[in-house]
Parts: structure tokens; sequence; C-alpha cells
């Protein structure tokens, strides 16, 4: 029976990704902050799904975070689906405070307990880490400035990662999932972002990434492409850019 660690999973993209693994029979280890809604995802496969509550901003994350691989009797695998981020084009220091916290420094903690814990255990099985990013790291984006730094550099430690493993012999492989726009809380209910996917949509697409041990999945095709033309956009010309999403 293989057994994911998702991180996240609360709400949105980890949730989903969490009960459609649970359902093939998988063992699911799932965290986030808000309890009640964790304790609802185990209800719907109490046999299958184990929770621990784990602020990833806190310095006992890394501790919980061991005790829930142990809740499940190990990891194949982890996705780390944690994240926030919003439109900031006054650069409020909270809101960058909060972003960086999540996705930097909460990110950065979980994959390297986890680096760790595939190294300790490396002769046993194969491990992977996976993390959603988002299209959102392909260029600095002057209304989501901190969001798409974040992003940013949540590509290049995926990276790092993957090649300090080849380089120990740390039998890890690594997966950037970067979705465009998906329907979840994260962003409010607002239907207007263009090309906005459903979750049924994408979580199908992510979790084949995942079980295919993909280096990188860009979500979906029409994003591969939009991505692929906004990385040929020279720097004057992007500055000139009005993106208002
Ligand atoms: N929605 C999009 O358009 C989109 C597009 C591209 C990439 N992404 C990325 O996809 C990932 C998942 O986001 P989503 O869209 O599914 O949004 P979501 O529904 O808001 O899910 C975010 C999850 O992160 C958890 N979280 C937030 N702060 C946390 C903390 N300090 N410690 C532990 N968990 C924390 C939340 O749970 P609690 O609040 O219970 O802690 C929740 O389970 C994020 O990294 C996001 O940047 C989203």
């Amino acid at each position: 029976m293989k057994k994911i660690i998702i991180i996240g999973a609360s709400s949105g993209m980890g949730m989903r990704i969490a009960t459609d693994f649970a359902r093939l029979g998988w063992r699911v280890g799932i965290a986030a902050r808000h309890e009640d809604r964790l304790k609802a995802v185990k209800d719907l496969y109490p046999d299958r799904i184990e929770y621990m509550t784990i602020d990833v901003a806190a310095p006992d994350a890394t501790e919980r975070f061991y005790k829930l691989i142990e809740l499940i009797d190990g990891m194949d695998y982890l996705l780390y689906s944690a994240g926030c981020g919003w439109n900031n084009p006054e650069l409020d220091e909270t809101f960058d405070e909060r972003t960086i916290d999540v996705n930097v420094k909460g990110f950065t903690r979980i994959i390297n307990a986890a680096y760790k814990y595939y190294k300790d255990t490396a002769n046993l099985h194969r491990g992977h880490i996976a993390a959603i990013t988002s299209v959102a790291g392909v260029k600095g984006i002057g209304i989501s400035a901190t969001y798409s730094a974040t992003k940013r550099y949540q590509w290049a430690y995926l990276q790092a990662i993957d090649q300090l493993a080849h380089q120990q012999h740390v039998n890890v492989s690594v997966t950037d999932i970067r979705p465009g726009f998906v329907d979840t809380p994260l962003l409010s209910g607002d239907k207007n972002y263009p090309l906005l996917m459903s979750i049924d949509y994408v979580a199908p697409r992510i979790e084949r990434a995942i079980v295919r041990h993909r280096r990188v999945a860009v979500i979906d095709s029409r994003w591969a492409v939009i991505t692929a033309l906004w990385r040929m956009i020279p720097d004057p010309l992007w500055r000139r850019l009005e993106l208002n999403f």
C-alpha cells in the first residue's frame, strides 16, 4: 500500500488529492492548521487517512511532520500543497510576511525534513518529493510581487534538491507542479480569472504527474504555451505589460 503525506490538505487541491488517493486505497497523512477541516477529511476514509495539525510557519513543524509520518508508518510520497498569496499592489508588509512564511520558510522546512527522512531510509525504498508551485514563478508579476517571487524560489529549490539527491546518491525524485489559475479558496471565489480551471479538471493531472515522477508539470497545456510565450518577452516589454487579474 502506497503512503503519501499531503501538507495543506484542509482545502483546495490538497484536500481533493488526499481524498482521491485514499479512495484508491493509499494510506494518506494530511496536515494544515485547521483541525476541524482535517477531521472532516479523515472522516471520509477513517481507516486510510490520519491527520496532524501543522503550522508550517511554526518552529515545531518539522517535529510534527515526522510524527505524521510515524502515524501512517512511512512516506513514499510527499506533496507540499500549503500556500498563500494575495494581489498586493500596495506592498502591504503583513501580506508579504505571511506569504514568505508559508511559501518560503515553511516550504523549505518541510522539503528539507522530507529529504532528510529519505536520506536516512535511502536504501529501503525510493522517495518522492512533490510540490504545487505555480506558473506565477515564470517572471516577476508587479501586482503580486511576493507571490511570484516565492514561487520562483520554490522552482529553484526543487531543482536544487533534485541535483543534491543525485550528488549524494539519495534515492529521491522531485516533481514541480505548476498550475495556472484554479478555482479554490485561494482565489476567494472570484470567477473572473482567465482560463480558470476547476479542481475536478486539475486534480487527476496533478496525481498523474506525481505517480509518474514527472520533473516539471505545467497544468495544463494552454498554460504551458502561455508561460513559454511569457518567457520570450524581453524585460523592457514585460515592464509595460498591464497584468491585472
Ligand atoms: N488556486 C490557484 O489558482 C493556484 C494556482 C497555482 C498554484 N497554486 C498553489 O497551489 C497550492 C494549494 O493552494 P490552493 O489553491 O489549493 O489553495 P487553498 O485551498 O487556500 O489551500 C491552501 C492550503 O494551505 C494550507 N495552509 C496555509 N497556511 C498554512 C500554514 N501556515 N501551515 C500549514 N498549512 C497552511 C491551508 O490550510 P489551513 O488554512 O488549514 O492551514 C490549505 O489547506 C498553493 O501553494 C498555491 O500557491 C494555486
